[in-house]
């Protein structure tokens, strides 16, 4: 007997709009896990991997329509289009139900209705919040399994009167009688996939794709795009950003988050094994942070989720050993290749493909034979986070862990620095608004290669106007005084040399970076003033060890490019126009001052 009435009564509605064979509660076990994998095993949907190397691991091949986000078919539908604001499809609430509803009429025919109650944050948090999907993909249920905490004991701390996400959700492919999936990734075209958020309702809606984001929904769409609104009514902060706990060699201990866009390297920031000795990073989460202040003035954070929804393509023992070791065992793996012995393969693995492979798309493979990647650029892998080597012991804190620094950053090839630092609270929150990066391959329907802003890594997730969220941080600022608030800093691993190669070695060098930014936290660490911000001076970073970086490759990566920011300037002005008078006159003072400082 389910106590909660209003979710009782939501599953009721649902199966009568959308005509499931069955209806299932999940109870979050492992033996839940097992049977629906083994079931997607016998239905040809998953591959056991070698269950000597990669024990608990399966692959699974998506549609080549379904094989990450999808930003253009992806809508904020509150009832006034200026609070969805200029950088979301905004659609009317009504219409988009009307559309949806239609779309939903016995959507899920022949299949079974999985009811998947979960909790984003430790159950009992007094951050976290719970949500319930109903879905019609087994492949969802596992995944859920593993990003979020799902289960009976979510049910028991509903009760009969708590409040939960209802987020639906389908892959839009019913089945005929008799007829079953054959092997073949459920989904729906392009034009039939839907993404709908519900702000005022919070709600979520989702149709026709099974694939990350537009269907893990607890992930995007409840821990970002609906939780921002969230935040913004109650005070707290929700945000795409990584959290990591960095000691020093003395066992000093600080936590640092960071926003960058996707498929831009949080995941690996959050893992990273220090080259500089002495140091440690342990990892508290790689996408998302709820944070909240608590009485002593500072903000503290935890990792709504409980997984990790990587990137698999660049992942290697040299780049990301912690993510390697956990994702040896009990993982998903998503559009990788798979080798003749029953192992995953993808690029920037380390190695060479042994062999010819089977590639994303089902067909042989074989190095340099000219056909595509073999595994897709987005290819992922689902792991539990417990599985990581390199997690701080603070992870599941319901009390979350104080953020010492934020950090901005993206893809760019030239213009900003390695790193530089904000004056001041709102210089930061300019730093944020106007983060830029090349898109990567993480949305399905954007030109890759292209530089785009992507304000506080947000575009994509914000559930509300931009311009009013950019007032929402500037507001943060005035909850507590300076010296509690985090330090803001903008870093940059992607610099690249004429000839395009990386500039800068990244991944566990990165450390010497987070070491100058640990100093600066303390007011320590030398810094210069520029025009653009508080910069380490050449010899500021640590390069002990480090091989390969001249003084005057430190030169360029610590360069202000006075002309590179002056054309930047006037990029951030047409970004800017997008918000009109919702953008805070706060960081119209701080372009111009920038602007200042660099004539
Ligand atoms: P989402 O899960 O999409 O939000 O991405 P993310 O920000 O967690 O990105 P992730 O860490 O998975 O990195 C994406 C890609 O960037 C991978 O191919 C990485 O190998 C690469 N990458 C990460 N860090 C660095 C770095 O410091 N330097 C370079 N050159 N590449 C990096
Ligand atoms: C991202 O695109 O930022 C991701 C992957 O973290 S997904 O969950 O598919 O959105
Ligand atoms: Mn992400």
């Amino acid at each position: 007997m389910i106590k909660n009435k209003k979710l009782a009564k939501w599953v009721e509605e649902t199966a009568a709009m959308t005509s499931p064979d069955h209806i299932y509660w999940c109870d979050g076990s492992k033996e839940e896990y097992d049977r629906l994998v083994k079931q997607m095993v016998d239905e040809g949907l998953a591959t056991p991997l070698n269950q000597k190397q990669l024990p608990g691991c399966y692959l699974f091949r998506s549609d080549p329509s379904d094989v990450a986000r999808i930003e253009n078919r992806t809508y904020i539908a509150s009832r006034s289009p200026d609070d969805a604001g200029p950088t979301n499809n905004w659609i009317d609430p009504r219409e988009l139900k009307a559309v949806m509803k239609g779309l939903y009429r016995g959507c899920m025919k022949g299949r079974t209705l999985y009811v998947i109650p979960f909790s984003m944050g430790p159950i009992g948090s007094p951050i976290s919040k719970i949500g319930v999907e109903i879905t019609d993909s087994p492949y969802v249920v596992v995944n859920m399994h593993i990003m979020t905490r799902v289960g009976s004991t979510v049910l028991e701390a509903l009760g009969e009167k708590g409040e939960f996400v209802p987020c639906l959700h389908s892959v839009g492919k019913p089945l005929e009688p008799g007829q079953n999936d054959n092997g073949v990734w459920p989904c729906a075209p392009i034009e039939k996939k839907y993404i709908s958020h519900f702000p005022e309702e919070r709600m979520i809606w989702s149709y026709g794709s099974g694939y990350g984001g537009n269907a893990l929904l607890g992930k995007k769409c409840l821990a970002l795009r609906i939780a921002s609104v969230i935040a913004r009514e109650e005070g707290w902060l929700a945000e795409h950003m990584l959290i990591l706990g960095i000691t020093d060699p003395e066992g000093q201990k600080k936590y640092i988050a960071g926003a960058f866009p996707s498929a831009c390297g949080k995941t690996n920031l959050a893992m990273l094994i220090p080259t500089i000795p002495g140091w440690k990073v342990e990892c508290v989460g790689d996408d998302i942070a709820w944070m909240k202040f608590r009485k002593d003035g500072r903000l503290y954070a935890i990792n709504p989720e409980a997984g990790f929804f990587g990137v698999a393509p660049g992942t290697s023992m040299q780049s990301n050993p912690n993510a390697m070791n956990a994702i040896c065992r009990n993982t998903i793996y998503t559009n990788v290749a798979l080798t003749g012995d029953g192992d995953v393969w993808w690029e920037g693995i380390g190695y060479k493909a042994p062999g010819k492979l089977i590639d994303w798309t089902g067909k042989e493979w074989e190095d340099g034979k000219g056909a595509g990647p073999a595994a897709h650029p987005n290819a992922r892998f689902t792991a539990p986070a417990r599985q990581c080597r390199g997690i701080d012991p603070a992870w599941e804190d319901p009390a979350g862990v104080p953020i010492s620094a934020f950090l901005f950053g993206g893809r760019r090839p030239s213009t900003i620095p390695l790193v530089h630092q904000s004056y001041t609270w709102n210089h930061g929150v300019f730093l944020g608004s106007i983060v830029g990066s090349e898109v990567t391959a993480a949305a399905l329907d954007l030109a890759a290669g292209t530089v785009r802003r992507d304000p506080f890594a947000m575009l994509p997730f914000c559930g509300y106007h931009m311009g009013d969220y950019f007032k929402y941080w500037v507001d943060i600022g005035k909850k507590a005084p300076a010296d509690k608030l985090p330090k803001i800093f903008y870093v940059n691993w992607f610099r690249k040399t004429a000839d395009g190669k990386w500039l800068w070695p990244g991944y566990g060098e990165n450390s010497r970076v987070l070491k100058w930014i640990f100093e600066r936290c303390d007011n320590k660490g030398t810094a210069v003033e520029t025009p653009i911000g508080y910069m380490p001076s050449v010899d500021a970073i640590d390069r002990t060890g480090l091989s390969g970086i001249s003084d005057a490759d430190m030169e360029e990566l610590l360069a202000v490019d006075r002309e590179g920011w002056l054309k930047e300037i006037g990029l951030i002005k047409e970004h800017y126009a997008k918000f009109g008078s919702r953008l805070p006159k706060e960081l119209y003072d701080e372009l111009a001052a920038l602007e200042k400082r660099l004539s």
